[in-house]
């Protein structure tokens, strides 16, 4: 287990609600606190040692990790940010979308939470808090705004005309980018998880040795396609082109195979976001979630965004990654908004739509 608590004393707490956010939809316990758009703890625990060993994020381990975190991790957030329970003004916590069990561990722990203090609980779309958490660093966005949302669980562009009113322009038809590097660093022999791997053999490799396929970007897959993604041909194609070299008996340049494949992925990435900027007129983009850490990503986005005049916010890594800081400022938005709260009935939802900011109370 990995534990992290990041707090925030440079900044003066402004006015607002004081929220706690819960964050439990993957592998990262999180427990973040608020006040109004100013970050007070942001306690995270995470898992992703102990899915190492398969490759990828093992559901019921990850179930009985928010299990055993979610207790410490609440009083970590607690005692970072000096706030008693009783001084909450309100929960929030992810209803989705994310592993069912996982999420279910988080909405217990938050109906139980703001059933004992008396408190009102929001639950929220945990995608919409990637884009929120920008809030804490950067203050408001301009609206609208675009973001691209990349992580081992999602890859979309989203419009945000204002945080509780978002809407999706594109999306992956299969696998996520961060679980294509996953998968090809598996391929390669590369530990898990594979982004941060790739990424440093990347550097040490020639993006131009391999000329991979870039998914959704001929002529036909254009008209439907146009702002969504596809990463398991690429995968596909790694894989063949290891297979080949090796039956030959070749020799394959680990750094090589990563430099090329990581290019295909950014290539595309960064192509389709910056044509939906000029497309739809959007002046601004947020770039969040795990693999917005991977530096050929961040070079040839901040180079495309410059060249097409459209201004990159970035969220510090820490906020990128899923955490509970960002939850508690969709609830504090939320707030800000008038929007009434969940109830203590809803249920997690595993697909929860991105335009379902938070979840309306139940009959
Ligand atoms: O947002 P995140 O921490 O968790 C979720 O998946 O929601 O993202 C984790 C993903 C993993 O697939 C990991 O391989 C990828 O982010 N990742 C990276 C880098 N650092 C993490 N991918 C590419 N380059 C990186 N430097
Ligand atoms: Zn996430």
């Amino acid at each position: 287990m990995t534990e992290t608590t990041t707090t925030v004393t440079t900044t003066i707490p402004g006015d607002g609600p004081l929220v706690l956010g819960i964050e439990s939809s993957c592998d990262e316990t999180g427990v973040g606190i608020v006040r109004g758009n100013t970050l007070l703890a942001n306690a995270v625990a995470s898992s992703v040692d102990e899915h190492a060993r398969f490759g990828g994020v093992v559901p019921e381990i990850a179930s009985r990790a928010h299990l055993e975190e979610m207790v410490p991790t609440l009083e970590r957030a607690l005692a970072e940010a000096d706030v008693d329970l009783t001084q909450l003004d309100a929960v929030a916590v992810t209803a989705g979308p994310g592993l069912m069990g996982a999420l279910a561990v988080g909405v217990a722990a938050a109906k139980a939470l703001s059933s004992a203090i008396g408190k009102p609980l929001y639950g929220v779309n945990h995608l919409v808090g990637h884009v929120a958490v920008d809030l804490l660093e950067h203050g408001p966005l301009p609206e609208p705004s675009l973001a691209l949302l990349v992580s081992g669980g999602h890859t979309n562009i989203l419009r945000v005309d204002n945080v509780t009113a978002v809407s999706e322009i594109g999306t992956t038809i299969d696998d996520a980018a961060g679980e294509a590097y996953d998968k090809v660093a598996r391929l390669l022999g590369l530990p898990y998880p594979g982004g941060p791997v790739i990424d440093a053999a990347a550097r040490r490799g020639d993006r131009d040795a391999i000329r991979f396929p870039r998914g959704l970007t001929g002529e036909r897959d254009r008209e439907r396609h146009r702002f969504d993604f596809s990463f398991s041909g690429l995968k596909t194609a790694v894989s063949r082109w290891v297979e080949l070299r090796r039956r030959d008996g070749e020799e394959v340049s680990v750094d090589d195979v990563a430099a090329s494949f990581q290019e295909a992925v950014c290539d595309v990435l960064t192509a389709k976001t910056v044509d939906a900027c000029r497309t739809l007129g959007v002046g601004s983009l947020l770039l969040g979630g795990g693999v917005a850490a991977n530096s050929r990503l961040r070079e040839l986005l901040e180079e495309r965004c410059l060249a097409a005049g459209v201004e990159l916010r970035r969220p510090r890594p820490a906020l990128c990654t899923d955490n509970g800081a960002m939850i508690a400022v969709v609830g504090s938005e939320l707030i800000r908004h008038g929007a009434a709260p969940s109830g203590i009935a809803f249920g997690a939802d595993p697909g929860l739509p991105v335009g379902v900011v938070s979840l309306p109370a139940q009959e």
